[in-house]
């Protein structure tokens, strides 16, 4: 089985294992999430699922929910009142205790903000990003307001990894997030306490927010090439 069809089985095995009717639920971003947020469309369409509410991570899952007729809601709505029952997700790396790097499709700031309103939290990702520490391979993404740039590139240089501004692809220089900042990205060279970086890169000023999530239970599935679905947590 290819990456693209690992994708496809985890998605929907989540969905099935983890959606109920009546759910307040948070859909993520990338290629995993989205076979997730297309099987909720279709058990919608086929009345298995029913009374959905829907809060989208990132303009790519709003897209996607408006084509399969998802109802969706903002996080402040009347209906879903600041929490959420479930959320679904991918996610660029995941660690043996559940932890996360998040951030490769730039939207980890509102991923973040909904997982963290979600009462259970379920990863979806193929098996090449089962890793023994975060941050080593894929670097981590780190969200910051234009203005801060530099002395943030700078602050980061005591962390002792390689930092990268990331640059758009199709438009000419760095990607702009949804929220109008830029990413950073940083690979470690040496294995590092995500828990604790989690919140100490949020105190240097212009971070806006970064992508480990370390403080969440995820139920974590690890769609596998032999076409099976490893589920941990
Ligand atoms: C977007 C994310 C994605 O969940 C993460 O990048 C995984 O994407 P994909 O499933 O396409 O590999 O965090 O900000």
């Amino acid at each position: 089985m290819d990456q693209g069809a690992m994708k496809e089985l985890v998605g929907k095995k989540a969905v099935e294992t983890m959606v109920k009717s009546g759910m307040k639920l948070g859909l993520g971003t990338g290629s995993t999430a989205m076979p997730a947020v297309r099987q909720v469309g279709l058990l919608l369409q086929q009345g298995i699922l029913k009374d959905i509410r829907a809060v989208p991570t990132s303009f790519q899952t709003s897209i996607e929910c408006e084509k399969w007729g998802i109802p969706l809601f903002s996080l402040n709505s009347a209906e879903i009142r600041g929490e959420l029952d479930l959320t679904i997700d991918g996610a660029d790396e995941v660690d043996p205790r559940g932890c996360c790097i998040k951030g490769g499709g730039g939207a980890l700031l509102v991923e973040k903000v909904i997982a963290y309103a979600s009462k259970a939290y379920a990863i979806v990702v193929d098996e090449t990003k089962t890793v023994d520490h975060l941050g080593l391979k894929f670097p981590l993404p780190i969200e910051v307001i234009p203005e801060a740039r530099v002395s943030v590139s700078r602050a980061l240089e005591s962390f002792g990894g390689e930092l990268v501004l990331r640059e758009a692809v199709r438009k000419a220089g760095p990607v702009i997030t949804e929220h109008g900042n830029l990413l950073l990205d940083l690979r470690f060279k040496e294995p590092v306490d995500p828990a604790v970086l989690e919140t100490e890169l949020n105190r240097i000023p212009g971070i806006v927010e970064n992508g480990f999530f370390t403080r969440l239970s995820p139920r974590v599935f690890v769609g596998r090439a032999d076409g099976t679905v490893e589920i941990r947590g």
